[in-house]
């Protein structure tokens, strides 16, 4: 009997990103290949990647080329590249001109495809690139390897109708659209009886779920997936500050599963630089949800994505932006250097920033967010929490897990924990990593 051949996928960028590998992964199994950990022996190698920010692409880039060596050795090995990059005007055939030993390219719109694409490589000899423009529909048959029990990701929507003007997202993943109410249902339902315990809902902007359709609103849909029956926690992301309404901040009051732990990314601190971005609202705006939010779920935690460096920022722009992460006290935050992305409305901003200057600036932000988490753990200490264990840290050797605020704590454990409720008592903070023991 011959063997079982394998996959291993290389994923770049964010959540939404790791959930399509998961996607990816799926297929691949319906084809008979079985997942591997080794890129060296995998007969399928996909690479899964990001524009989001130069650095990302470029790591891809990376990775890719120091495939030839290996596939110059295995010819048998297939190598496939898809999602964001080449969804790129052009960047298919760059990345094609530049890796001509790539077997399959696709985009983020036709990954569904997937597995047609490899069979079809299987039978001809030269390359299947094929990258298709939005064509508003979704996709709803995909059977996910789900890799993260006892937590999964449930898409709401795809695509994003904002033009931040840094953002490349919207030109590589297409105008927003919305999934029917009853297929999310379900497949929740589906989920917490299979024994996932933490569902999050993903979307560039949740908020604006339905928009446009007859469907029901994001607060309407968060609280009927909330009132399915079992014990799970509830998150969902990203939430654009500009549609977060008072009606979703009462639909966390009154729904235990919902966890009290919001990501609102700000982008900035100055209402100029929020202007330039397009983001539609300003730092008072931005308060004001955040106190609405508070005002209903007074223990709620924010965290929050900053960008430094933006075009035309200023010292003053900047420490505005220091002042506001103080003032709202973050429990985390994702930082980030500006990364000038073509074909986006901030490319052509004259005054683009020096990378000195950012470096200095993604230095000090990152110093305040560290020391505003280092503070709220100390503060931990003594307490008791309710985690929910996902994981063995193999150099801890410990088990760890989240609160519903989003905070890791690690303890010891004699039977394995992953997938339970555990309730800790806090015996050590350790800058962001808390430590407790079972009670
Ligand atoms: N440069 C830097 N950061 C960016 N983001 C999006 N586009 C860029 C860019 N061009 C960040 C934003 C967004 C997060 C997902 O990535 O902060 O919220
Ligand atoms: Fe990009 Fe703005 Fe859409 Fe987020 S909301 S994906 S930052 S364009």
């Amino acid at each position: 009997m011959s063997e079982q051949k394998s996959f291993h996928i290389v994923t770049y960028g964010c959540q939404m990103n790791v959930h399509e590998s998961e996607k990816i992964a799926g297929m691949l199994c319906e084809l008979g290949y079985k997942s591997c950990d080794e890129m060296q022996s995998a007969d399928v190698v996909v690479f899964n990647t990001c524009c989001i920010r130069e650095n990302a692409e470029n790591h891809a880039f990376g990775n890719i080329g120091m495939l030839k060596k290996l596939k110059a050795e295995k010819k048998d090995m297939i190598i496939a590249v898809g999602g964001c990059l080449p969804q790129q005007l052009g960047k298919a055939e760059n990345l094609h001109a530049k890796f001509p030993y790539v077997d399959v390219i696709f985009g983020t719109h036709n990954l569904h495809k997937l597995k047609e694409y490899i069979q079809l490589k299987r039978t001809q000899r030269k390359a299947v690139i094929k990258v298709e423009d939005d064509e508003g529909s979704i996709f709803e048959g995909d059977k996910p390897l789900r890799t993260s029990y006892p937590n999964a990701w449930v898409n709401i929507t795809y695509g994003c109708n904002n033009f931040c003007s840094y953002c490349i997202v919207p030109y590589v993943r297409g105008r927003e659209r919305s999934r029917k109410a009853e297929n999310i249902i379900a497949e929740v339902e589906e989920l917490v009886k299979k024994g996932y315990k933490e569902i999050t809902l993903l979307g560039q902007n949740v908020n604006s779920y339905g928009n446009g359709t007859n469907e029901l609103s994001f607060p309407e849909l968060l609280e009927k997936v909330a009132n399915i029956d079992g014990k799970f926690r509830l998150r969902f992301m990203t939430s654009h500050p500009k549609d977060f309404s008072e009606e979703l901040a009462k639909v966390i009051a009154r729904n235990p599963k919902i966890c009290h732990c919001v990501h609102l990314p700000v982008q900035s601190g100055s209402d100029e630089i929020l202007k330039a971005m397009n983001r539609k609202y300003t730092v008072e705006d931005y308060i004001k949800k955040i106190e609405i939010l508070k005002k209903h779920v007074p223990d709620c935690t924010v965290t929050t994505d900053l960008i430094v460096g933006f075009p035309n920022e200023s010292e003053e722009d900047f420490e505005a932006t220091l002042n506001l992460v103080k003032k709202v006290g973050y429990s985390s935050a994702f930082t980030f250097v500006y990364s000038k992305r073509d074909g986006t409305v901030a490319a052509k901003m004259p005054n683009q920033i020096p990378e000195e200057v950012s470096k200095v600036r993604i230095m000090k932000l990152v110093e305040l967010v560290n020391s505003l988490t280092r503070d709220q753990s100390s503060g931990y200490v003594g307490k008791t929490v309710e985690i929910l264990c996902e994981d063995f840290d193999k150099k801890k050797k410990l088990y760890c897990g989240r609160d519903e605020y989003g905070r890791m704590s690690y303890f010891e454990s004699n039977n394995n924990a992953i997938g339970e409720f555990v309730t800790l008592k806090i015996t050590k903070a350790n800058g962001i990593s808390l430590y407790g023991e079972r009670v």
